[in-house]
């Protein structure tokens, strides 16, 4: 069978309606503010923070980011450096230490970046944020994921990030859980799938498949019922 064409593109305004359809396409029902509304898009084009993915000629995959003005990649070192001596870290520890942003909402301006005169982006940053990744549901299976998170991290290396950072989901936590603590959040994020050094949940798997190290859980990381609203930090260092 002939090998579907993979195109990734850095879509200009005249994209957007495309881009919005498959971000609907991508993002199950899971709660406030995931699944990126029009001025959202708007910024990430205008800022050139967004790739569009085309599968065999169709628009298929999403990804967006920023250069987030909140952290550095002294920090990102020290964070990971802590982690290869402790295993997974606890997220207040690291907030004390480190400033990170709480939540998802802080970390992207509410997935604007820039709004009413707030800003999360710093474009001399020596790291990247992804904002979120999503693939059009018809095309599950097909490891377009990673095609957009290597494009991602080789570009990031292109424009001379050292760290590319993130908050992922653990959406299939709801499968086990009705009520998750920490410990339990944590456990999820540890299990792997059967036969491989990789997470269980395909949300961190892809990030760490790709590259990542999942450092913390984060609680009240995003409103998201799949994940049971905990989320956890991943870190690339390029
Ligand atoms: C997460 C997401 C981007 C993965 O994209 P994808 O291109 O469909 O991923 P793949 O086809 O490479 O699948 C990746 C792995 O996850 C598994 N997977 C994908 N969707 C799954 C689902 N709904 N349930 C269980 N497993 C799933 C695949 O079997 C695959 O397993 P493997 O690593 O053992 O090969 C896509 O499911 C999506 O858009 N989800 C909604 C948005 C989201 O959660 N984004 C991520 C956080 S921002």
């Amino acid at each position: 069978m002939k090998e579907k064409k993979i195109e990734i593109i850095k879509p200009k305004m005249c994209h957007l309606e495309t881009v919005l359809q498959v971000e609907q396409a991508a993002w199950p029902d899971v709660g406030e503010g995931m699944i990126a509304e029009v001025e959202k898009f708007k910024n990430r084009i205008e800022l050139e923070t967004i790739f569009l993915l085309y599968f065999d000629n169709q628009p298929t995959g999403v990804i967006s980011f920023e250069h987030p003005n909140f952290t550095s990649s002294t920090i990102l070192e020290n964070i990971l450096e802590e982690h290869a001596h402790n295993g997974l870290l606890n997220w207040e520890e690291i907030n004390q230490k480190y400033h990170l942003p709480l939540d998802w909402y802080k970390a992207t301006n509410d997935g604007y970046i820039m709004k009413n005169g707030q800003s999360v982006n710093n474009p001399n940053s020596d790291c990247l944020f992804l904002i979120g990744v999503g693939v059009d549901y018809k095309n599950k299976g097909n490891g377009l994921v990673n095609h957009l998170i290597k494009h991602t991290l080789e570009q990031a290396k292109k424009m001379g990030k050292k760290y590319v950072i993130g908050y992922g989901r653990l959406p299939q936590l709801h499968e086990n859980h009705d009520a998750p603590n920490i410990k339990d959040a944590e456990e999820h994020l540890l299990e792997k799938k059967q036969g491989t050094n990789l997470p269980a949940d395909y949300g961190a798997r892809f990030h760490v498949f790709n590259g990542a190290k999942a450092v913390a859980v984060i609680p009240n990381a995003m409103d998201d019922s799949e994940s049971k609203n905990y989320g956890f930090l991943a870190i690339y260092k390029l």
